[in-house]
């Protein structure tokens, strides 16, 4: 694709990628993404924000093909999808100043073998003039690695802002035009690497309160013509508040941890509760971890298999633990054959959350009428503490 003018002498790069079904070899891509590069002409000066990841070297350089001279390239983030050809950009032109973070000079040094020499690094809050245009640096720490910041192009309000505020969508589109589908997809990524953080992101929101923004350009995903519609959603998103919901992984077998999870599922229905299944054989992490968000209440269901937990209950365990959802109640149901330390082993794998475990209900073989009652009592116990605790 060719660049594409937002406004007078500022232009969309970048390469749409309509194929990539998998990020980081682990986040499912549903819609493909794109990696978002801008150039900024100036009076005095041009810039580039950001790159694309080596393998789109060509479509980016391409498109800089008749753009003679980049007097600063400037580095929002060191992840390599938005940094991985700088070396070669670099190399066309050999003059352009390296701007960024002190923390993210040392990663692109690191990442990318780039040489000290060509850095220039800037200052929370720092201007640079690019002669009838400025720009202004904003230190937004995890959003989602420690380096991160923004780039804020004062005369025209727009806010380049790398991964805050992107999201994984492939299309045609420049700008925003299906909100609903630009917010579920926002609300994904948001999930997948940004929950882990929202506490230094709600300061990191708080930060970006002064400015006046008419646009936001992100590195992955549509620029928000209408930036209220992300800003609202990510200030509800940092609160991490719960609702009156049971996030409910599962796995089974044989059929019989199936059958518990169907009839808690039943359970928790008739009390008011609402219940989110994801049936790990088979299911889209993405869309688990955006159920945790806003879950009160997890419970895993789990055969027990080589003495433990079924490796992908593990799994979606781990997953849970590293993004730290405010997730206030925890519960493990399943069925096992002969023994082992399923509950257990589940619990020391969750150090990072800061629940109250409910007491599990585990069976032997298929589920007996005290197996099913006591799911009925567990039921019971959840749907009085979101009660109690005033979650609708
Ligand atoms: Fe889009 Fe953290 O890279």
């Amino acid at each position: 694709m060719k660049a594409r003018k937002i406004k007078d002498g500022i232009y969309w790069m970048g390469f749409v990628d309509w194929d990539r079904r998998l990020f980081d070899s682990l986040v499912p891509l549903p819609d493909g993404t794109s990696y978002n590069a801008y150039l900024i002409k100036g009076s005095e000066k041009t810039v580039l924000i950001d790159a694309v990841e080596s393998p789109m070297a060509d479509e980016l350089l391409g498109q800089l093909k008749d753009v003679d001279k980049i007097d600063y390239l400037i580095s929002n983030h060191a992840e390599q999808d938005h940094s991985g050809i700088i070396p070669k950009i670099l190399e066309k032109y050999p003059d352009a100043r390296l701007i960024t973070t002190p923390k993210a000079k040392g990663m692109l040094m690191d990442l990318l073998q780039i040489s000290e020499g060509v850095f220039t690094t800037v200052e929370d809050g720092e201007t640079l003039s690019l002669g009838d245009r400025t720009l202004k640096f904003i230190y937004t720490p995890w959003v989602h690695w420690p380096e991160t910041m923004v780039t804020y192009l004062e005369e025209e309000e727009i806010l380049f802002s790398c991964d805050f505020f992107g999201s994984h969508i492939a299309t045609t589109d420049l700008f925003v035009t299906d909100e609903a589908r630009v917010h579920e997809a926002a609300k994904r990524y948001f999930a997948e690497i940004m929950m882990p953080f929202r506490k230094v992101i709600k300061k990191d929101l708080d930060k970006l309160e002064p400015l006046s923004i008419k646009m936001i350009a992100p590195g992955h995903g549509q620029i928000f013509q209408h930036p209220e519609l992300i800003l609202d959603a990510y200030q509800e998103w940092v609160q991490g508040s719960c609702r009156n919901t049971v996030v409910l992984p599962y796995v089974s077998m044989h059929e019989s941890t199936k059958l518990m999870v169907n009839y808690f599922t039943a359970a928790l229905v008739e009390k008011g509760v609402k219940v989110e299944l994801f049936n790990l054989a088979e299911t889209d992490i993405g869309k688990l971890a955006m159920a945790l968000m806003d879950a009160a209440t997890i419970v895993v269901g789990t055969p027990t298999v080589l003495a433990g937990p079924h490796p992908y209950a593990a799994y979606a365990a781990f997953l849970a633990n590293a993004l730290r959802p405010n997730t206030k109640f925890l519960s493990i149901i399943g069925s096992y054959g002969w023994g082992g330390k399923t509950v257990e082993t589940l619990a020391g794998m969750i150090p990072n959350l800061k629940v109250e475990v409910l007491t599990p209900v585990l069976c032997k073989g298929k589920p007996s009428d005290d197996a099913y009652k006591a799911l009925d009592e567990l039921a019971a116990s959840i749907a009085e503490k979101h009660r109690e605790q005033g979650f609708n």
